[in-house]
């Protein structure tokens, strides 16, 4: 098996390929004068399994085109299998049609990955109404989860915790992460008007005097669905705010407006960012095991 890192990947590699024992090598990429893309494999990939490893968090098309010319590059240069490993995979949230005539880009991404790839493992993905992976791909799939590794953070840095769902989305982590560590949760309510603009709204009232609040989440993308979240919890008597995500987007200033307002943002490091102090190769290099 061969641990192949494409453009978004390298802050990885290296980490997975040293955990796991597995060899790596990297895809070269450019681009020619026209923003056409070049893939090229140094290795020799015949009778190999390539575990690919790319994260979609910027360039998102180029990152697509990117992994599809190397997926089938690697079939034609006689490679066995060929896996996508997306510690952060996207179009996820984009799951039914939400205005007419808007494309349900999620099951139409998913179909095309499908078509050149063997199997996917991704970390995290943002599985809602469509809420297993099976249901959004033909080919295999493995679901991997950092709620282990956030439950553990929290037991060892955060005393007298509070989890926080900001969203019923949010709940497969949230409340996962709460039973994990026994502390208590609770799950607000999110009306999203337009990708900057959120309402939240309490569902039922939690003191949170002497408690340390944790908002557990997904993505964090503008951050104003975890800034809408913590006025509530300020207002509540929260001692101090913290915000932990699997995927730290953090578009434009998000990072920064969340710092002002005093939040303490933590994210694994599925996308590279400077909130990042959970690592999560170690699950990614495990999950390599029932692979040959
Ligand atoms: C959506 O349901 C996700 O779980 C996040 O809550 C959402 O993507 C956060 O977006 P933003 O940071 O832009 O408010």
């Amino acid at each position: 098996m061969l641990i192949v890192s494409c453009s978004h990947g390298k802050h990885l590699d290296s980490l997975i390929a040293k955990k796991s024992g597995i060899n790596h090598s990297i895809l070269h990429v450019d681009k020619f004068p026209d923003d056409e893309l070049r893939v090229r494999f140094e290795p020799e990939l015949k009778n190999k399994s390539i575990a690919l490893i790319q994260s979609f968090y910027k360039n998102i098309s180029d990152c697509i085109i990117e992994v599809i010319l190397a997926a089938k590059t690697a079939k034609e240069l006689g490679a066995k299998k060929v896996i996508l490993v997306a510690p952060y995979f996207p179009y996820m949230r984009q799951d039914k049609r939400f205005h007419k005539g808007e494309a349900v880009s999620q099951l139409i991404v998913t179909g095309l990955i499908g078509k050149y790839f063997d199997a996917v493992y991704l970390m995290d993905p943002h599985l809602h109404r469509k809420n297993k992976l099976g249901h959004i791909f033909k080919i295999k799939s493995k679901k991997l989860t950092a709620n282990g590794l956030i439950a553990a953070y929290i037991r060892k840095h955060i005393k007298n915790p509070a989890i926080i769902g900001p969203d019923e989305e949010s709940y497969k982590w949230a409340k996962n992460v709460a039973e994990m560590i026994d502390a208590e949760s609770m799950i607000l309510n999110k009306k999203r008007y337009s990708s900057h603009h959120v309402e939240i709204k309490l569902n039922k009232k939690i003191n949170l005097r002497n408690k340390n609040a944790v908002i557990v989440d997904d993505i964090i993308s503008t951050g104003n669905t975890i800034l809408e979240t913590a006025k509530i919890l300020r207002r509540l008597g929260a001692k101090k705010i913290y915000c932990i995500c699997v995927h730290g987007i953090f578009v434009n200033d998000a990072l920064s407006k969340l710092k002002k307002a005093k939040i303490n943002v933590i994210s694994t490091n599925t996308i590279p960012n400077k909130a990042a102090r959970i690592d999560v190769s170690g699950l990614i290099a495990e999950s390599f095991k029932d692979l040959d």
